[in-house]
């Protein structure tokens, strides 16, 4: 688990997919080892990787019903640089289907025990939801980033984030710990995010990420090319934003490891 983090927040479109996918990109760019877990049933960062969801036989959902081993799933797309375990929507089966398995909030975790090691780090991105998807990811995780769009109802839905993931602490995985929430699709110019923005440092003190990442169009437009944004235009903000992300994330990571 040391290893592995979350990408998780369950409001939707606020760049939990871009987020892994250019973080992995930017770590690899580091040099690190990277998995990339797809482990939402709409396969953004499937695609966003370049890959065909129609073509993939094994993905996360064999994974976590134990049809298929973690290795047999993991794909080396030519040019990205890091691995990626991609899904397809046989994974919203999975939800359903979990209630019925012993050890479901484990079954993740379990999965990725050997694999974990080959990496420096694990990224998995999440479903908008707080589902057994999402628990199996925070039992199997070190450390969570939550990403969050600064607007007006920013704040509302992560207490029951947070909700979930006390007791994910308490019953399954006690080190878990939130490693930082991120600001995206930031608008500096914009009175209301300032305003959410500040909210949130005030509110999770030390929590909050640094680095900011900002709207920018070439972020939108490179997961239709099916790559990460530093592939597609390098000297973009958006690059840029991710890399500084990616060390501070790095950085954040050997401090809490002593
Ligand atoms: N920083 C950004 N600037 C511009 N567009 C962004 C940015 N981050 C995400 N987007 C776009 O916003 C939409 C939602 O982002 P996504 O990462 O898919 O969110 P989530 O995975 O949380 O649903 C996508 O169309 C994505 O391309
Ligand atoms: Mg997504």
């Amino acid at each position: 688990m040391g290893n592995v983090f979350a990408v998780t927040n369950q409001k939707g479109g606020v760049g939990k997919t871009t987020t892994t996918v250019n973080l992995a990109a930017a770590l690899s760019e580091y040099g690190k080892k990277v998995l990339l877990i797809d482990l939402d049933p709409q396969g953004n960062a499937t695609t966003g990787c370049g890959l065909d969801k129609n073509e993939i036989d094994n993905s996360s959902y064999e994974v976590i019903m134990a049809e298929a081993r973690a290795a047999d799933t993991i794909i080396t797309p030519e040019g990205l640089g890091f691995d990626v375990m991609p899904t397809n929507s046989d994974l919203t089966a999975a939800e359903v289907e979990l209630l019925e398995i012993k050890l479901r909030e484990h079954r993740l975790r379990i999965a990725l025990e050997s694999t974990r090691e080959k990496y420096d780090y694990v990224l998995i991105d999440c479903p908008p939801s707080l589902s057994m998807l999402t628990v199996n990811a925070l039992v199997a995780s070190q450390g969570i980033l939550i990403p969050i769009q600064c607007e007006y109802y920013a704040l509302e839905g992560l207490s029951s984030l947070l909700r979930t993931i006390e007791r994910v602490k308490q019953r399954a995985n006690p080190k878990l710990d939130i490693t930082g929430l991120l600001r995206t699709m930031f608008d500096a110019r914009n009175n209301l995010a300032n305003q959410v923005s500040r909210q949130l440092i005030n509110h999770f003190e030390g929590k909050v990420f640094h680095s900011i990442i900002p709207r920018n169009v070439r972020l939108a437009e490179a997961p239709s090319h099916g790559m990460p944004v530093l592939a597609y235009d390098r000297g973009s903000r958006g690059s840029i934003a991710y890399m500084a992300l990616a060390s501070e994330f790095m950085r954040r990571q050997q401090k809490a490891n002593g």
